[in-house]
């Protein structure tokens, strides 16, 4: 199983523990990445991803190993502290990279076959939104199952979580890993996704922007093709 990480933060904390700890029972390669250490930077708005091509992005060539990662993976891990109710602002730098990806626009073939892992960690509370701010992204990048974990751990770092939370966490990654395996190479997206999907392709058939719709097509997508099926 491949399996690519995406820590919201560069330092190993709780979050990171509790991560690191689910790859780890998942086995297989493991790729994981810490923002804003191995990228640090910000949408800067100019559209060009929407209007010209993703790889007109300035930043493009900087997050290329990141997506490359995202591609090649099984399971994708995004895992984040809350800060301030919400993700680390270096996940949301991130993700707003991807805006080009969403269904409504030209979404990746690979994630409707992906398992997803929302993870966050907060002192007291705030890991139910903060885990909405990644798993908006999975569902309108057409990831076809995401989980979501989040637990406050009454603590600034993993040190400071006492025994008989950790053993808590532990088991529930247990079972967590567990479902993933169950499903890995199974999973196929629930209705959510095909909703919004067959949304999108009504936009793409009325040709609303000329470089999503030629995805689509050359895709088969606005045809009979579908990207969660073996198509001809
Ligand atoms: C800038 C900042 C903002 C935070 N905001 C919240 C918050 O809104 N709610 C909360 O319960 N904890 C908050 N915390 C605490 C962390 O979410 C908590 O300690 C978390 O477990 C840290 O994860 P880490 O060990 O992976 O860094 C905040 C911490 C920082 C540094």
């Amino acid at each position: 199983m491949k399996i690519t990480i995406i820590h919201g933060q560069s330092h190993k904390g709780s979050t990171y523990h509790i991560a690191h700890s689910l790859a780890e029972k998942l086995g297989g390669d493991i790729r994981e990445f810490f923002l804003p250490r191995d990228f640090g930077e910000f949408c800067m708005g100019c559209n060009s991803c929407f209007r010209v091509a993703e790889n007109a992005c300035p930043h493009y060539e900087k997050l290329l190993p990141i997506t490359e990662a995202i591609d090649d993976a099984d399971v994708l891990i995004l895992e984040s502290p809350v800060y301030v109710l919400h993700a680390t602002g270096a996940m949301k730098a991130l993700l707003d990279h991807y805006g080009w990806r969403w269904l409504i626009h030209r979404p990746e073939e690979r994630m409707f076959s992906k398992q997803a892992v929302c993870i966050s960690t907060a002192a007291g509370a705030g890991m139910k939104r903060t885990n909405q701010d990644m798993a908006d992204s999975m569902l309108w990048w057409g990831v076809a199952k995401t989980y979501r974990y989040g637990i406050a751990v009454s603590a600034t770092s993993w040190d400071g979580v006492n025994e008989k939370k950790k053993k808590k966490i532990d088991q529930r990654l247990n079972t967590l890993a567990a479902a993933i395996i169950r499903h890995q190479g199974k999973v196929k997206p629930g209705w959510k996704t095909r909703l919004y999907f067959y949304v999108s392709r009504m936009m793409q058939k009325n040709n609303m922007n000329p470089l999503d719709a030629a995805y689509w097509n050359a895709k088969g997508w606005t045809k009979k093709n579908r990207p969660w099926k073996k198509n001809p």
